[in-house]
């Protein structure tokens, strides 16, 4: 298994690209389903999720195709067609591996009338149940049956409209039900539907294949079915999670750096949380630009929520950045059980971490060093890269497939901006 060798304390300069949005990119490669027509996307980051949802779709019967692009080019576009649909079936192996892919569900329930999905059973930031996109299925007019670690879904005569009100917000819930309702007879309402950017992209590309949306961006969408789904081309958003990544690594290595083909739009949440910590962020033509140029960053609180609040997906790289600020700040993850795997490694590093509960009090230490660490996620995996790039001397990050799931050659982009870290392969 390769591993990440980082030597710490170089303030990083210069600037990078920032990918297309993987969590963009897997449910737009699902809608791909909803449709006999080519639905060609360009902008996927080359991370190992989206190699996974291309290979569902290819064992679904689906045709997957890259169009050519310089070898050095980050992301790619893709000609995706599943006009051969020859399978309804994802299978555990795939499911295990990655959650993401429940969210053909949707789209192949609705475009055939049956989807045989694997529950996709325990994770390592908690249960991450699916009952809520089931429930929401069923009020379409789904029949589901759980049977031999499967979800059945049958829709024999097609899905009907419904009002649905999901009880808490769920991102990949939303998206499959939204995908489903494009070809339900009649109008849906979802309420409470989650806002993360990445459902209104998914909504804007299925508009552009015919859908009729309404409410994209806010808590409410409508949807009127229609018979088909056409072809369209979109290119992904870019992706706010490894945006706000970098923002971190600038601010925790007391550095200055351009993020490309990205927006401070795209990180409002996190940006406030940085600004008030002491880090300068400007939106600059094209991107955006993150420094901190004055002494230590300061402890700030925060409480993960849906979107628009603070991301869950970069609590962990908050908390790395904390774990050297002047005082203490109190992380609070209110959307997962269990996310806080990251404290005992970042600890051995030298922060001073206490969890209680769902919040993590973090009392800023001089300075960290560095040590062989392990995570258990992808999220927690960078936030010991980030601790790395500030810590003295080296850490060996292990289980770098993790990284590699979500950050299109992380060591590529942090390197060209003075990062010392290289891949071990072995
Ligand atoms: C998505 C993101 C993930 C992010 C998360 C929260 C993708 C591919 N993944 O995950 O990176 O961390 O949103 O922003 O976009 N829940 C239920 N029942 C359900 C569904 C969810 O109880 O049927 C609970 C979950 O256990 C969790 C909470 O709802 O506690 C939110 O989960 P959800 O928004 O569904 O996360 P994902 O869509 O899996």
């Amino acid at each position: 298994m390769d591993s990440i060798v980082v030597r710490g304390g170089r303030p990083l300069s210069g600037s990078l690209p920032i990918s297309g949005a993987k969590n963009a990119a897997l449910p737009l490669l699902a809608a791909s389903l909803l449709s006999d027509s080519t639905l060609v996307l360009e902008n996927v980051p080359r991370v190992v999720d989206l190699a996974s949802m291309a290979n569902l779709l290819v064992e679904l019967g689906g045709d997957v195709a890259e169009e050519p692009s310089p070898a050095d080019a980050f992301g790619m576009t893709l000609r995706l067609s599943a006009a051969g649909l020859k399978d309804v079936t994802a299978p555990y192996d795939l499911v295990r591996k990655m959650r993401a892919s429940v969210l053909v569900l949707g789209p192949l329930l609705a475009r055939t009338g049956h989807a045989r999905v694997s529950l996709p059973g325990g994770c390592a930031i908690g249960t991450r149940p699916i009952d809520l996109h089931l429930k929401a299925l069923a009020q379409l007019g789904a029949e589901i049956e759980l049977s031999q670690g499967y979800v059945e879904a049958r829709a024999p005569s097609g899905l009907t409209g419904g009002d649905i009100t999901f009880p808490s917000v769920t991102v990949t819930g939303t998206e499959n039900v939204l995908m489903a309702a494009c070809l339900a007879r009649g109008d849906t309402v979802l309420r409470n539907a989650a806002r993360e950017p990445e459902i209104g992209d998914l909504a804007r590309c299925l508009v552009a294949m015919g859908a009729q949306i309404e409410g994209i961006g806010s808590d409410t969408l409508r949807v009127t079915g229609v018979a088909a789904l056409n072809g369209a081309r979109h290119r992904v958003l870019p992706d706010r999670i490894e945006t706000g990544t970098y923002a971190v690594a600038a601010a925790i290595t007391g550095g200055d750096l351009e993020l490309r083909g990205t927006s401070l739009a795209l990180i409002s949440a996190l940006a406030d949380v940085l600004r008030a910590a002491g880090v300068e962020l400007t939106e600059v033509d094209g991107g955006l630009r993150v420094a901190r140029r004055n002494g230590r960053i300061t402890g700030i609180d925060v409480m993960t929520e849906p979107f628009p609040g603070f991301p869950t997906d970069m609590q962990a790289q908050v908390m790395a950045l904390m774990t050297t600020a002047s005082g203490a700040a109190m992380i609070t993850e209110t959307v997962f059980e269990n996310r806080f795997m990251h404290v005992p490694e970042l600890c051995r590093m030298g922060a001073n971490i206490n969890v209680h509960g769902a919040s993590a009090i973090v009392r800023g230490v001089p300075a960290l060093s560095g040590a062989p660490v392990m995570a258990t996620d992808l999220r927690a995996s960078v936030s010991l890269v980030l601790a790395g790039l500030a810590a003295g001397g080296a850490t060996l990050i292990n289980r770098v497939y993790h990284l590699d799931r979500g950050y299109e050659r992380l060591e590529a982009k942090l390197a060209a901006c003075g990062a010392d870290i290289e891949r071990v392969k072995s």
